[in-house]
């Protein structure tokens, strides 16, 4: 883990990558295998495995939000050890770039970006030379592989992105909404400041982690459909992920102040990505019992069983099909990625169990279920475990001690070796 000396410009208050227990477990399981390939499918902002590929490992991420991407290419060793002519050359251009005069006749706005943030975005993309046809939005898009500039000028709006929205603040402190005041301030200077504290950032924390020679560390946008963009012929050492839980917590909102940025920037529409979401909350217009789900786990199976019988007001309509959709869509993310791993190969996940009033689905063994049917068993080299979370953040209310539903999560550390 990076060395946390100074306060870092990562949107970290919510959701900051792998916990410290989550991080002594992949070490145990990844120190043999020094130089190998590691494949995150679900990757986030990736600040742990952006570190390993700092300290030499060899490093490939996905994830369906290429804002999240976005905070990931700001940690790659592409971009870290280039920091200082990045940041010389930004700021150069940005200077051209004229600030934009406050023309809002109100105090608040409706959206995220007003109107003149707008303009100034316009502006900023065409200075920056970013370019429509190679969009962080398409999967398997040559964006992340193109020009650092342009990849760095992104990140760096997308990184800001909290202090310059338009926002109301909710009960849940993770999750603010967009309309709000009008922030005063010049956004020119803003993304100068930003982009001297990156620099502190990593020469005071990333730099020192820095291998000669690093390791690689390759980002695509995920397919919207459960695939992977990473193609297989790809020999990959091991998978490590943590992937989405199905509580309803939908990533599109926590990330809401970046993806507006980013869906302005490219010309997209954010809802795109909050319906293919890994546990979507989004259930109208999901297909009905369909063929795809003949290939989930017993214990998935089951466990819908258990929902579709419940007496709970909304089981049928709205928790079926939700619960459904998630096991669907994860069970084929999580063997595609299996599928790419060499024999003696490991998987490594961190994943909660589903919960629905009476009714529980224990990942342990819906993952095992799926990993098995796919050549891997649960290795004796590393025992899996189980954490006990009373205080998900993601369920935090500013006043409230527990979390919203008062309610403990089981948590899964799951260790397996491809036969
Ligand atoms: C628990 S978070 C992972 C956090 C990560 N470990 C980190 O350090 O930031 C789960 C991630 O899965 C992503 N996700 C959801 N659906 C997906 C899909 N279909 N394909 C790829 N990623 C997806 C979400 O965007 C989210 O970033």
């Amino acid at each position: 883990m990076a060395n946390q000396t100074t306060s870092s410009p990562f949107f970290a208050r919510s959701y900051g990558g792998f916990s410290l227990s989550q991080i002594k477990f992949i070490h145990s399981a990844i120190a043999h295998r020094q130089g190998g390939v590691f494949l995150d499918p679900m990757a986030g902002q990736a600040r742990d495995l952006g570190d390993l590929a700092l300290k030499g490992w060899n490093v490939i991420i996905e994830d369906i939000n290429p804002a999240c991407l976005c905070l990931a290419a700001l940690r790659s060793p592409q971009l870290i050890s280039r920091a200082d002519r990045l940041v010389n050359r930004y700021l150069k251009k940005l200077t051209t770039i004229k600030t934009p005069a406050i023309s809002e006749t109100d105090f608040v706005n409706d959206e995220w970006l007003t109107p003149s943030t707008i303009c100034f975005i316009k502006e900023y993309k065409k200075k920056f030379e970013i370019r429509e046809g190679s969009t962080p939005f398409e999967p398997g898009s040559i964006f992340w592989d193109g020009d650092i500039e342009p990849i760095f000028a992104t990140a760096l709006l997308v990184l800001a992105a909290r202090k310059f929205v338009c926002y109301r603040p909710s009960k849940n402190t993770t999750w603010i909404k967009e309309g709000g005041i009008i922030p005063l301030g010049d956004l020119r200077k803003l993304l100068v400041e930003f982009a001297a504290s990156w620099a502190e950032h990593v020469q005071t924390s990333l730099a020192q982690l820095l291998h000669t020679p690093s390791g690689s560390f390759k980002i695509s946008t995920a397919p919207a459909d459960g695939t992977l963009a990473v193609s297989n012929t790809t020999p990959i050492s091991g998978v490590i992920t943590s992937p989405p839980y199905a509580n309803r917590l939908d990533y599109s909102v926590m990330w809401g102040p970046e993806l507006a940025v980013l869906c302005e920037l490219f010309d997209e529409d954010r809802q795109k990505i909050k319906r293919a979401q890994i546990g979507t909350t989004v259930v109208r217009g999901l297909k009905n019992k369909d063929a795809s789900e003949q290939a989930l786990p017993p214990s998935a199976m089951h466990f819908l069983n258990e929902v579709a019988s419940g007496k709970g007001k909304a089981s049928d309509s709205y928790y079926l099909p939700f619960f459904r959709n998630y096991l669907v869509s994860l069970t084929e993310k999580l063997t595609s990625a299996a599928n790419l791993v060499e024999q003696g190969g490991i998987f490594v996940c961190f994943i909660r169990d589903c919960v629905r009033k009476d009714a529980r689905l224990d990942a342990e063994i819906f993952v095992s279920e799926a990993l098995k049917s796919v050549g891997f068993e649960q290795s004796d080299a590393l025992k899996s475990d189980k954490v006990i979370i009373k205080n998900h953040v993601g369920l935090r209310r500013p006043l409230e001690k527990g979390t919203v539903h008062g309610m403990a999560q089981i948590e899964w550390h799951l260790h397996f070796k491809k036969r």
